[in-house]
């Protein structure tokens, strides 16, 4: 019998003896129950060592300094895989790339903007219908999330007009994420990215601005591409245009489709005028196009909710 059992034993007598007492004389009792007492403390104490006894065999000990084996029954808690940038954050690293090696300064975008910067500094006219074509989002407050990164050519303008000053021209482009309260379809979000570029200086022309955006495409696709305008409307430039580029044979295309991929113009007088800038003086083109459209063109896909869809399977492709 084990130990444990046969000290439990002893105790269940040992209390069952107690009963003996009302046989012995009353003077005698005192002594008994002292006896008894030290010999139900001693098998206690022996029933509490034989327990921890008993308790330390179950016990496995751990070396606490080892090092850590993956152990199948613990489950994973943390994962192991340190994630990855978003497939659109990659590629716009790409875009800007492009253009600081063509010598663009870079100024990032604000997420939320006012009236002010998304259609008066952009010489939108008040109540002008141009500026319900934006679909803007408003806060309670009146504020815009920006629905293009245009509502940044003001404060390039203002903010490198020095440059100017000093002999030298405006190059910068401005990353953004931009909003449209519109209905989402497969070539439609309501969050998506852009990028605007404005250059200034005492001779820009349009040629110039046709050869950066062409050297800007053919960087970004890797290979010669065949652009064409066709003209557009927005009231911050002029003429305004619509570029498009032939779509490659490399990129699914079958030498008959053109992609409009952005607008640009040349600098609108009263937009430069605003910024302080004498537009006798100086000439500028500006274009602002979105991200998206370049990255699912690239891959070719063909659904831009994927982008903000949080489909880890599709994001784990890229
Ligand atoms: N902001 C325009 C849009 O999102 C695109 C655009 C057109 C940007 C002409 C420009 C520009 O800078 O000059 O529809």
């Amino acid at each position: 019998m084990e130990e444990l059992e046969k000290l439990k034993l002893e105790l269940k007598q040992l209390n069952s003896e107690y009963a003996k007492i009302k046989e012995i004389p009353a003077e005698k009792r005192g002594e008994f129950g002292r006896e008894m007492n030290a010999k139900k403390t001693a098998i206690l104490e022996k029933i509490q060592q034989a327990e921890m006894a008993a308790l330390d065999a179950e016990v496995t000990p751990i070396d606490i300094t080892a090092p850590t084996a993956p152990n199948e029954d613990i489950p994973e808690v943390y994962s192991t895989f340190d994630g990855s940038k978003h497939p659109l954050m990659e590629e716009l690293d790409r875009v800007v790339e492009i253009y600081q090696l063509m010598g663009f300064d870079v100024m990032e975008a604000r997420q939320l903007d006012d009236e002010f910067h998304m259609f008066d500094s952009l010489n939108f006219a008040k109540e002008h219908p141009a500026r319900d074509g934006y679909d803007t989002f408003r806060t309670e407050e009146g504020l815009i999330p920006p629905a293009h990164t245009s509502t940044m050519q003001h404060r390039v303008l203002k903010a490198y007009k020095n440059r100017l000053d000093e002999g030298k021209e405006i190059a910068v482009v401005v990353p953004g994420r931009v909003h449209r309260n519109e209905d989402v379809d497969a070539t439609h979000e309501h969050t998506f990215y852009q990028c605007e570029g404005v250059f200034v200086s005492k001779d820009a022309t349009f040629a110039q601005m046709l050869g950066v955006l062409k050297n800007f495409f053919e960087a970004y696709y890797g290979q010669d591409l065949k652009i064409k305008t066709q003209p557009g409307y927005f009231p911050f430039t002029e003429p305004s245009i619509e570029l498009l580029i032939e779509k490659p044979k490399s990129l699914g295309g079958k030498g008959d489709g053109w992609l409009e991929m952005l607008g640009c113009g040349m600098i609108h007088p009263n937009v430069l005028k605003m910024a302080g800038i004498n537009p006798d003086e100086y000439k500028g083109f500006a274009w602002g196009g979105g991200i998206d459209r370049l990255v699912m063109l690239k891959y070719q896909l063909n659904d831009i909710r994927y982008f903000e869809s949080a489909k880890l399977d599709f994001l784990e492709e890229f």
